[in-house]
């Protein structure tokens, strides 16, 4: 029997979604893949890339190479103005038939549909002519696979979208796994988001550095569920060094970015750990938040975009690595402090402090961890 298909509305596009996805706690597989959770994650996407395409002068083709039922292709065709051409791929046929409906359901006509593994679609799309000005990965688990294809097949200026829900393997539970596909290990942190979103854009380097491409970082998201980055892909050589790896320090809480391996904390000289190699450079452009910030206002998004958007913006020149004022307040034996005030204080005391996007109860600073404690 036919699974039922549910009318539901995101953004300004209709989609028809397996009920089974709204009404089961983990999306099923069958018929097709949905999940209504990811719809800020797509909410994100809308407003990055109409971002990107005001000032991207190749032909605006986008690229979504792990469809599923269309829900980012099709709300991409029908929300953004600028986009030329959209095509939609995935393995599972029943999905595409779904995603033929919803175009037709929305009436947009610049959708071109198939049905081939990602990696032999991302392939047929890798010569300069065809590339994508915006191309989206979006699977189950790690991206890590798709990595090599999806930067082949991105334009010369064009913008990469990479999703990774592998959360157990960036989060340190699988140091070998994560050495494995991402090159780098994690130290499990309260800033393991961070890591977890540089160790995703250490691997997206060096597979570009191989294939004499450069990434440049320009907006991460993430919630409980999945990590995203956007990077714009450069067909030139990389000559900055923005690997690197980072220093915690489980004594004392310290955490240095560095260049070299080593395991002494550079506070209370004790051994500490090491996670990387991972991206040590910015993770966010100021300017392109700051348009995206623009952007919003003609999206039809959640309201918590703009929110989160702002903190991307005061965060964007921080250095790594954010501090949770729970985790403080524990090492001062203490009751939590509020966000706000601890802010003020230590930018008061003279050093540069920000809320974060990565984390509502954290902060980002210059200032080192025995610095922190002697101000708050
Ligand atoms: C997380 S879902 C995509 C969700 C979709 N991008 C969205 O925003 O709703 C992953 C999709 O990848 C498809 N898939 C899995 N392995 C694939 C492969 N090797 N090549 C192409 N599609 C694949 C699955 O059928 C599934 O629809
Ligand atoms: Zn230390």
């Amino acid at each position: 029997m036919e699974p039922e298909l549910v009318e539901i509305v995101e953004g300004a596009t209709k989609l028809l979604v397996p009920k089974g996805s709204l009404v089961e706690k983990v999306p099923p597989m069958k018929p097709a893949f949905f999940n209504p959770r990811a719809r800020i994650n797509r909410d994100f996407s809308m407003i990055a890339y109409a971002t990107f395409l005001r000032t991207f002068k190749g032909p605006k083709v986008f690229l979504d190479s792990l469809s599923g039922i269309g829900a980012r292709s099709i709300r991409v065709a029908n929300e953004l103005d600028a986009i030329e051409k959209v095509f939609i791929n995935d393995v599972n046929p029943k999905a595409l038939e779904i995603a033929e409906n919803i175009a037709k359901l929305n009436n947009v006509t610049n959708c071109i549909f198939s049905e081939n593994e990602a990696c032999r679609f991302l392939s047929l799309h890798s010569k300069r002519e065809n590339r994508g000005a915006i191309v989206d990965i979006d699977p189950f688990g790690s991206p890590s696979r798709y990595l090599d294809c999806g930067i082949r097949a991105t334009f010369h200026g064009g913008l990469l979208s990479v999703t990774a829900t592998d959360l157990t393997v960036l989060h340190g539970l699988f140091p070998a796994a994560c050495k494995r596909k991402y090159y780098g290990t994690p130290v499990r942190t309260e800033y393991g988001d961070e890591i977890a979103l540089r160790l995703i854009l250490g691997c997206m380097n060096i597979v570009a550095g191989r294939l004499d491409v450069k990434i440049v970082p320009l907006f991460v998201q993430n919630n409980m569920h999945y990590y995203k980055t956007y990077v714009k892909v450069l067909v030139k050589t990389n000559n900055k060094e923005e690997m690197g790896y980072i220093l915690h320090c489980k004594n004392c809480g310290n955490r240095h970015v560095t260049s070299d391996v080593r395991y002494e904390c550079n506070v209370c000289n004790l051994k500490a750990e090491l996670a990387g190699p991972l991206w040590i450079g910015n993770i966010y452009n100021k300017n392109f938040v700051s348009e995206m910030i623009i952007e919003e206002k003609q999206l039809q998004v959640d309201k918590s975009c703009k929110k989160i958007l702002e903190r991307c913006k005061d965060e964007a020149d921080m250095p790594p690595t954010y501090f949770t004022i729970d985790k403080l307040a524990h090492m001062k034996h203490a009751a939590p402090v509020s966000l706000a005030k601890t802010i003020e204080k230590i930018q008061n005391a003279g050093f540069m402090a920000s809320a974060t996007s990565l984390n509502p109860a954290a902060f980002k600073t210059d200032a080192r961890i025995d610095e922190i404690l002697a101000v708050i």
